[in-house]
């Protein structure tokens, strides 16, 4: 981040709590009885609801105000440049099947990374720094933060937040397993190939249709390890901050940095045992 003046870690996730709050009360209150399906993006299964853009506006909109020097991405197309050297990275709802169907595993996912992005260019996953995150889940009213060396909150309600230290992980057969499943029907086939070879050697799986609250779980211990592959930057970068910090042990398939092409989060003595189990 040469040039630019070294961000207070804390005041960002200030902010990123603020926004994520401010747009999971108007997603959570707003919701009306029927939620319709607004459009689909890159399958008939991917859908977006008026909700989804709301949020992301809500939230652009604010971090324009707060942060005006910042870039912003988010998942709903707004993609905004910026001249700091920080962009915050935004899902408006993550969880939108789960949101549409009245099922209340969702959230608001925001987080702020560094990177040095170039012209109209956006961050990369591989190349950025997470430096804070928070991943609102207002059904159940809990906040999960993380600040880059900081560690890793939960707050439930308006209880002091509670430090998350991952467990160390149990052996396989009794690896309580979360993943997830991207919308293209040639990848969904992988996925559950892998998965008919993983389902009996776990003690069960969880598909909780929300990967920043998958890596959450994670860093809770309310499941033992997640893996999906397929994710976007939005829909992780804030998870993967909170399970890091927690102290699971988060990369790709084979050990190098996590992506799109794979994640794998998980106590550090579960962790290379499911990598073994994923290769085959
Ligand atoms: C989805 C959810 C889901 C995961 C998908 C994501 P969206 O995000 O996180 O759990 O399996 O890969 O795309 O579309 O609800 O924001
Ligand atoms: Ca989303």
């Amino acid at each position: 981040m040469s040039g630019h003046p070294a961000p207070d870690p804390q005041e960002l996730l200030a902010v990123a709590e603020e926004v994520a709050a401010a747009a999971g009360e108007l997603v959570l209150t707003g919701r009306p009885d029927r939620v319709e399906v607004a459009a689909t993006k890159s399958s008939p299964t991917d859908v977006v609801t008026a909700m989804d853009h709301a949020s992301e506006r809500l939230v652009a909109e604010r971090l324009a105000v707060l942060r005006p020097d910042d870039g912003f991405l988010g998942e709903e197309g707004g993609h905004r440049p910026g001249t700091s050297g920080l962009t915050w990275v935004v899902d408006p709802i993550d969880g939108t099947v789960n949101y549409l169907y009245g099922l209340r595993s969702w959230s608001v996912s925001v987080a702020v990374v560094s990177d040095e992005v170039h012209g109209a260019g956006r961050p990369d996953p591989a190349t950025w720094t997470v430096l804070a995150g928070a991943v609102r889940d207002p059904s159940v009213d809990e906040t999960w933060t993380a600040v880059r060396g900081g560690g890793a909150r939960v707050r439930r309600g308006g209880s002091p937040a509670r430090p998350l230290r991952c467990p160390e992980g149990p052996e396989l057969g009794a690896t309580l397993l979360a993943t997830g499943f991207g919308y293209d029907p040639q990848r969904r086939a992988e996925q559950a190939a892998v998965l008919a070879r993983l389902m009996p050697r776990v003690r069960d799986l969880r598909r909780i249709g929300t990967a920043s609250l998958d890596l959450c779980a994670v860093a809770a211990g309310r499941v033992d390890a997640y893996y999906e592959l397929g994710l976007n930057p939005w829909d992780f970068a804030a998870g993967w901050l909170v399970a890091r910090e927690a102290g699971a042990v988060v990369t790709d398939f084979t050990g190098g940095p996590a992506g799109t092409h794979g994640l794998l989060a998980a106590g550090p003595r579960l962790h290379p045992v499911l990598q073994r189990a994923l290769a085959g």
